[in-house]
């Protein structure tokens, strides 16, 4: 899917207007209700202070976990207002609804260059149902809308896709980004061409693997769904988890591989365990060597030295799953070595969101990617190369 055509904030004029923004504020929160990871508001900010320094009056909107259509204080975007004040050093009003009293009249108030949030969207079940009267409500505060919730791009829901349908609507600088690195890589990537997927399930990614397979030099396969292409392999997997009903498209999958020329490799060795524990006996064997009572918890070191090969050549470099169960330290050492090659390959590094994205912010090689994206379920989609109707509804220039 190509989005580089679609309009941004820099192609339309917002002084004087009021802008409804569409940001993914979806952050996890601690225990003791501190955000536990600001990434997704960080991203956003640039957007926001264009608009401020733009003199337009900002309506800011997001979602916050799934509050199932009614109000909930555990799901406020109360604590993000207070955290994005202090990022952007002035106020932001937050609105005590989403389309009521509060919201209008805070909008209607809003001077040049004053923010505004309000409420969680998904406290009305008409949000996610996409529905045309919510979204014209939420239309008729503003004058633009710009969309920049790339990690809910993949939602046709109402302050997504909905809203688009009676405003002028562009994007913002986080989803300009998002769309130009990882399209960039899906149409024109600088060879080789590295993917490397993991993650537990060939279901999960078998939408990337049929649509990068035409485009990619060497797939990459580890992580949990490895031990299915070892079965369509005909090999003993143990206790591993396993998609008995995918072990033919495994097998169809290596086919492919090979008919488009492409590198394919799976892990040589495991790291095995006893039993689904972070302190279980562990050891290391060959792949085609696993004992049938143990069950495999990461690649091993000859894999993570055979992958660093080939990740070490790569022009570009896509990487979404872990490797192992890279929570537990013990299971761990397959992911850390991963990102530790493609962070020192030199490649174009772009890491879909989710459980990859975090494995390598904990590692620390955060800031040696050249993109680590915010959407776990839209970079995965937008690597399937499905539409996502976010952005797709958005102006084309
Ligand atoms: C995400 O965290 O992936 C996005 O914010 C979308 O959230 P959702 O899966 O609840 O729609």
């Amino acid at each position: 899917m190509n989005y580089l055509n679609k309009k941004t904030v820099e192609d339309i004029d917002v002084a004087g207007k009021r802008v409804l923004v569409r940001c993914d504020f979806n952050v996890p929160f601690a225990e003791d209700g501190s955000i536990a990871d600001p990434k997704r508001i960080n991203e956003a900010l640039k957007t926001i202070r264009y608009l401020v320094d733009h003199k337009a009056k900002v309506i800011l909107c997001s979602h916050l976990g799934r509050p199932k259509g009614e109000f909930n204080p555990k799901y406020s975007l109360a604590p993000v207002a207070a955290y994005l004040s202090q990022a952007l050093g002035q106020e932001v009003k937050m609105a005590a609804d989403v389309i009521g009293e509060s919201a209008k009249s805070i909008a209607a108030s809003l001077q040049d260059g004053e923010v505004e949030l309000i409420e969680n969207v998904r406290f009305h079940n008409e949000e996610t149902k996409n529905d045309p009267a919510f979204a014209k409500e939420l239309a008729s505060m503003a004058e633009i809308y710009v969309n920049d919730a790339f990690g809910t791009a993949h939602r046709a829901h109402a302050s997504t896709e909905g809203v688009s349908h009676y405003l002028p609507a562009v994007c913002g600088y986080l989803i300009q980004k998002e769309i130009t690195v990882m399209g960039g890589a899906l149409t024109d990537p600088k060879r080789p061409f590295v993917a490397i997927l993991g993650g537990a399930k060939v279901s999960d990614k078998i939408g990337v693997i049929n649509n990068l397979i035409s485009k990619v030099d060497t797939l990459i396969i580890g992580g949990g769904m490895a031990y299915t292409f070892f079965k369509a392999m005909g090999y003993e997997i143990g206790t591993s988890i396993c998609e008995e009903d995918k072990v033919d498209l495994a097998k169809q999958t290596m086919e492919n591989a090979k008919k488009n020329g492409v590198q394919f490799l799976l892990p040589v060795d495991t790291k095995v365990g006893k039993e689904y524990a972070a302190d279980t006996e562990a050891k290391v064997v060959d792949s085609d060597q696993l004992p049938a009572d143990w069950m495999g918890l990461d690649i091993g070191p000859k894999s993570v030295e055979a992958f660093t090969q080939a990740i070490q050549g790569a022009g570009t470099v896509v990487w979404n799953g872990p490797m192992g169960v890279s929570e537990w330290e013990n299971f761990a050492q397959g992911t850390i070595g991963v990102a530790k090659a493609v962070a020192e390959s030199g490649a174009i590094s772009i890491i879909g969101g989710g459980d990859s994205a975090a494995a390598v912010e904990k590692l620390g090689f955060a800031d040696k990617m050249t993109h680590i994206s915010t959407g776990g379920g839209a970079s995965l989609e937008f690597l399937e190369g499905l539409e996502l109707p976010g952005i797709a509804c958005l102006n084309e220039k």
